[in-house]
């Protein structure tokens, strides 16, 4: 497929392609905003989340999420007393890795804070006809794995409703249908980079995804609008599902958008597709160990001369992951960002330490993961 932002990425290694299937390249945040027709999350829009929240949550604190599209009016309609629910969701093309329980860790946050529904999607559709290998029963287990990592990190049944595609697609198809007969071939293609060696069910299936972002009018006879937590790959998505939504009768599906927690390498996203590089929810205390000491950071060749001349934070992963998840005290984060670039604290520290803060998260995360297999029918989508 070709990509939403570049026409020639082969030419060079580090131009950035950004689509919902890839995601490749030095990610300059700003320039999607321009190029993808986004919002920044400006001060006085964080002030009046703020309102709401009590406390700015890190991730916003923090610009990781940076961008957005209508959040102000869903808070100008939350403010008249009209809600709005949550939708996310999860492609299931093999085990989640940290970098997708980003967005879902700021979800849950606005759950609890707006007190809201959450539909979330599991499009093992999507992974079956974009993927070559794939099949629908790896796509089936890897569905009911990922789910369990939706229930670990907290989100209740009551308010959660887990959709999956492939069993799920009566409540959708209808939806479907009104949203594909909205979008033509050719707006599809220029924004998706479709070609004629593109099968037929990738072409339809965006209809797919925008689906969800409609479904509450459906099952409760309320018609409200969807915010939409999620980094900023799936973007293409909305834009033409904002597009046709008033034509139906809906309110546009509004959005706000998350960075991509880097992976272990030197540059790039957290990928399922690379996993030597990703730190997964189910790996093991060892596994985890070896990643990380192999993990690319911003040190020197020897220790004698990051002690005298100091590392590079800016380039490292490790320093990352504190900032995206593991650091949440913002002066001991500048701190450990001093002494880094001071040549004070040298790679294997930090190393050490950011394996057993991982290590600590995940044997909790795998106890809750062990447990939610316990209830997990409970989120399953009624009829
Ligand atoms: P998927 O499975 O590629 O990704 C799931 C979610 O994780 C986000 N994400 C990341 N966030 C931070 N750092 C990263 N390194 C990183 N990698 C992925 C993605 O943006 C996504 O929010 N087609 C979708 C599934 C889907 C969906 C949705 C996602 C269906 N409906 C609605 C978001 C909102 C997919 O394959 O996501």
């Amino acid at each position: 497929m070709n990509n939403t932002t570049s026409s020639n990425a082969e030419e060079n290694n580090n131009e950035m392609v950004v689509t919902p299937w890839e995601v490749k390249g030095k990610v300059d945040y700003e320039r999607l905003i321009k190029e993808f027709g986004t919002q920044p999350l400006t001060p006085q829009l964080l002030e009046r989340v703020e309102k709401h929240t009590d406390k700015l949550h890190l991730q916003l604190e923090r610009k990781i999420f940076f961008s957005h599209r209508d959040l102000d009016t869903v808070l100008d309609l939350y403010d008249k007393g009209t809600k709005f629910v949550l939708y996310t969701g999860r492609g299931p093309s093999g085990p989640v890795h940290i970098g997708h329980l980003v967005p879902w860790i700021f979800t849950l946050h606005i759950q609890q804070k707006f007190n809201t529904r959450l539909y979330f999607q599991i499009t093992d559709d999507e992974k079956y006809l974009i993927s070559d290998n794939a099949d629908l029963k790896n796509t089936a287990k890897w569905s009911y794995e990922n789910a369990l990592d939706l229930i670990a990190l907290g989100f209740k049944p009551q308010d959660t409703f887990i959709i999956y595609d492939t069993q799920d697609i009566d409540l959708l198809y209808d939806i479907t249908l009104e949203v594909a007969k909205r979008i033509t071939y050719s707006t599809a293609r220029s924004t998706f980079g479709f070609q004629d060696s593109t099968n037929i069910g990738w072409i339809y299936w965006p209809a797919i995804q925008a689906a969800p972002c409609f479904i509450h009018k459906k099952l409760t006879g309320e018609n409200v609008p969807a915010l939409i937590p999620a980094a900023i790959d799936q973007d293409p998505y909305w834009r033409v599902t904002r597009d046709i939504a008033q034509k139906l009768g809906y309110y546009k599906p509004a959005q706000i958008h998350c960075r991509f927690l880097p992976g272990l390498g030197a540059g790039g996203k957290m990928s399922a597709s690379m996993p030597e590089t990703s730190i997964f929810t189910i790996d093991p205390p060892d596994v985890v160990k070896k990643k990380i000491w192999n993990a690319f950071t911003g040190g020197k060749g020897t220790a004698a001369e990051q002690r005298k001349t100091g590392a590079d934070p800016t380039v490292c992963s490790i320093f990352q992951y504190y900032f995206f998840l593991f650091e949440e005290d913002t002066a001991k984060l500048a701190e450990r960002e001093r002494k880094c670039r001071g040549g004070e604290m040298l790679c294997g520290e930090c190393k050490k330490d950011i394996a057993e803060k991982l290590n600590g998260f995940l044997k909790a995360h795998q106890e809750r993961r062990e447990k939610a297999k316990d209830v997990i029918d409970q989120y399953h989508i009624k009829r």
